[in-house]
């Protein structure tokens, strides 16, 4: 039996006893005696009777353990030309005070703090800085705009906001201050304080709810560390679901920081003072986990990089980090090098560079297209992986375990199920499927460590958005199939969550902001592949009677619309006025076949649809606008 098979049937088979194993990778006040319990709604709970804190077992431990002088974090900013380290001890001092700081302005264990900070080493202390108190902290990305930081603020209800003076687009100076007042402004819910860092490209004006970072820190006493429940929880992130209210998926403290070193080892294959570079944002779940808290769990060093993968200074910025810092294991998302393949098809950038420290190159947070992995196999000679996980989950649930057992791998597979995660695939009933059959992704209880723990103060939603599909088990809200190796392929959401550039939107909420225009009758967002964000969103709009008819002012406002409430990040450039929208005859929107045309593919007329003359029409619309590749679409005989 191999070892990943000898791995994962333990995982499955003896979850408590396998997990008990992997608990002893982190430092423990209390070493936990309940590895698995299940709440009153038969949930899983990892280590509940455990006591730690995360911050301790990331930075003090390590400082104990004569790590003080080693980088841990390198801080790489090509947007305000600017480099920095930050040592394992300045971390942990930096961390104690601020949380200090934070003390003294009445953070307790158990309060909320929202962060809205760009990519700087202060968004890591500020992290850190709740978790060494037990306040649980909310990181809203900073391509958001005032409403949905709005929405997170009314929903986390945080003691304080922590945020930086301005966030740098390339070469855009972002004042944040007046992102952060107007989000305060529209919550109900007011935090007592705002702690603002100041930096010197835009420095903001504070009023009186706010403090000044460098100030209260210099005023302030270190704090101690104090210890949390196993079950306690590290953080709420906002994630896009169905409908226009985020979901504030809930992290525990335990369970995660042993997921997140398990993984560091079986599958990055990073050993301590090993460095790790995360080429993701703080504001998703991709930076928390391996950005901020796996890499200084394992005691390696993590990069900040303030930049994009192409245009500061160029295709080559990446290559150049990986040789300046001896980078062993990379992880983007498979967006970032389409952006680069398109700039360098021919990766001459790569030759200036010496990448021989690169291990291994990880991929996530979309389908890596087979395109895009061939391109990346033929020019590396490392492995390229692709892995599949959410923010749901934390950790991958899929991967080639690179520091377990190297597999083989095939183009558009995730390849297996990481240990812990049993994944199964299903039909509409429940029945599990074949090999090489496509159904609904579901994850079998118990969860591992790691995963959500429930939905910030929405048990029920908790329930209905994950648990009451297939009674037992988890919905991934991911289509897919395995084949007949066992290797796992992820095709694509089955729900309205659409991928733009590795960024988790809701065409949901897109529809609830277009709809609330006072011009629009009915409307959907789709949406459509593109070859460089994986996604993009179009707008689908029947105005109400009695529009004035000008279309294109309508279009522009409803662009404007979106950006306004959701930010910059939806990318939501395109929109239609149409007369009609292709319905089935009990009235819901045929968004598949909507789909189906603008990717230009063929489709037949439906023997449920309404009005049969609306989807030519539609296609004809999309044409004649260029959407997609809708000028391929072709209509067929039948289903
Ligand atoms: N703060 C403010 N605005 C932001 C922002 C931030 N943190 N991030 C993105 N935006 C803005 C961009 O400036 C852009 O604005 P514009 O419409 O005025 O040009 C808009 O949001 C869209 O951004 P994006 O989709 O990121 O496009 P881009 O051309 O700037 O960059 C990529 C494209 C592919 C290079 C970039 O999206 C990328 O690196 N993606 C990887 C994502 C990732 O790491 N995901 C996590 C999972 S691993
Ligand atoms: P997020 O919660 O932002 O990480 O987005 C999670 C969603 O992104 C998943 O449900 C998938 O739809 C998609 N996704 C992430 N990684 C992959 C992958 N490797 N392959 C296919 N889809 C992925």
């Amino acid at each position: 039996m191999s070892t990943y098979t000898h791995e994962f049937r333990r995982s499955v088979e003896q979850p408590e006893t396998f997990w008990a194993e992997q608990a002893r990778r982190i430092p423990w006040f209390k070493q936990p005696q309940a590895i698995l319990e299940y709440d009153e709604a038969q949930h899983a709970r990892w280590y509940g009777d455990g006591e730690l804190n995360i911050a301790y077992a990331a930075l003090d431990y390590h400082v104990e353990q004569g790590r003080g002088d080693q980088p841990a974090v390198l801080w790489d900013s090509p947007v305000t030309d600017s480099k920095r380290t930050l040592t394992y001890l300045e971390m942990r001092d930096q961390v104690a005070s601020f949380a200090g700081a934070l003390k003294e302005m009445g953070v307790e264990k158990g309060d909320r703090v929202v962060i809205y900070m760009p990519m700087v080493p202060e968004a890591l202390v500020a992290m850190f800085a709740c978790a060494r108190l037990g306040a649980v902290h909310s990181v809203v990305f900073g391509g958001f705009a005032p409403h949905e930081l709005s929405v997170r603020i009314e929903d986390a209800a945080p003691k304080v906001v922590i945020a930086a003076s301005c966030g740098v687009e390339v070469n855009k100076v972002l004042p944040y201050k007046p992102i952060i007042d107007a989000a305060i402004e529209q919550s109900a819910h007011k935090p007592d304080a705002c702690v603002i860092f100041q930096r010197e490209q835009h420095v903001a004006e504070l009023g009186a709810r706010d403090h000044d970072w460098a100030t209260v820190v210099e005023k302030a006493s270190p704090a101690d560390c104090v210890p949390v429940k196993g079950t306690d929880p590290l953080y709420v992130l906002y994630t896009s679901g169905t409908t226009g209210k985020p979901k504030g998926v809930v992290r525990d403290t335990g369970g995660y920081a042993v997921a997140l070193a398990y993984s560091m080892d079986a599958i990055y294959d990073v050993a301590p003072g090993e460095v790790f570079f995360s080429a993701s944002d703080v504001g998703w779940v991709v930076g928390h986990s391996y950005i901020v808290y796996a890499p200084l769990l394992r005691g390696a060093t993590t990069i900040v990089y303030e930049g994009k993968p192409v245009k500061t200074p160029d295709a080559g910025a990446f290559w150049r980090i990986i040789e300046e810092y001896r980078v062993k294991s990379f992880f983007t998302a498979p967006t970032a090098f389409r952006a680069i393949k398109k700039e360098d098809p021919d990766g001459k950038r790569l030759a200036e560079y010496d990448i021989s420290s690169l291990k291994a190159l990880f991929l996530a947070g979309e389908r890596l297209d087979p395109p895009t992995f061939h391109w990346l196999d033929d020019l590396l000679d490392v492995p390229v992986i692709d892995h599949w996980w959410q923010t749901e989950t934390g950790w991958p649930i899929a991967a080639n375990l690179h520091g377990l057992e190297p597999m083989p791998t095939k183009a558009g597979s995730a390849t297996v199920p990481v240990p812990g995660f049993d994944v199964q695939i299903l039909d509409r009933e429940g029945e599990p499927m074949n090999a090489m059959e496509q159904g609904a992704v579901v994850i079998k209880q118990p969860m591992p460590p790691g995963c959500l723990t429930g939905v910030w103060g929405d048990p029920e939603r908790f329930h209905s958005a994950y648990m009451a599909a297939f009674p037992g088990y988890y919905l991934t809200g991911d289509g897919g199939y395995v084949d007949e190796d066992g290797y796992l392929f992820i095709m694509g959401r089955t729900d309205d969550v659409i991928n733009v550039a590795g960024h988790r939107l809701s065409t949901g909420e897109m529809e609830e902001v277009v709809g609330a225009h006072p011009a629009v009758a009915e409307c959907t967002v789709i949406g459509i592949h593109d070859a460089l964000k994986g996604q993009l969103p179009v707008g689908l709009v029947i105005p109400k009677d009695g529009f004035d008819g000008r279309e294109v002012e309508l279009e522009e406002e409803l662009i404007a619309l979106v950006r306004d409430k959701i930010g910059p990040v939806a990318c939501f450039k395109q929109v239609l006025v149409v007369d009609r929208l292709p319905k089935t005859r009990s009235g819901k929107i045929l968004r598949k076949l909507l789909r189906n045309i603008a990717d230009g593919q063929e489709y037949a007329v439906p023997s449920t649809i309404d009005d049969p003359a609306s989807l030519e029409e539609i296609h004809d619309t999309m044409q004649a606008r260029e959407v997609g590749a809708s000028g391929n679409a072709r209509l067929t005989d039948g289903p």
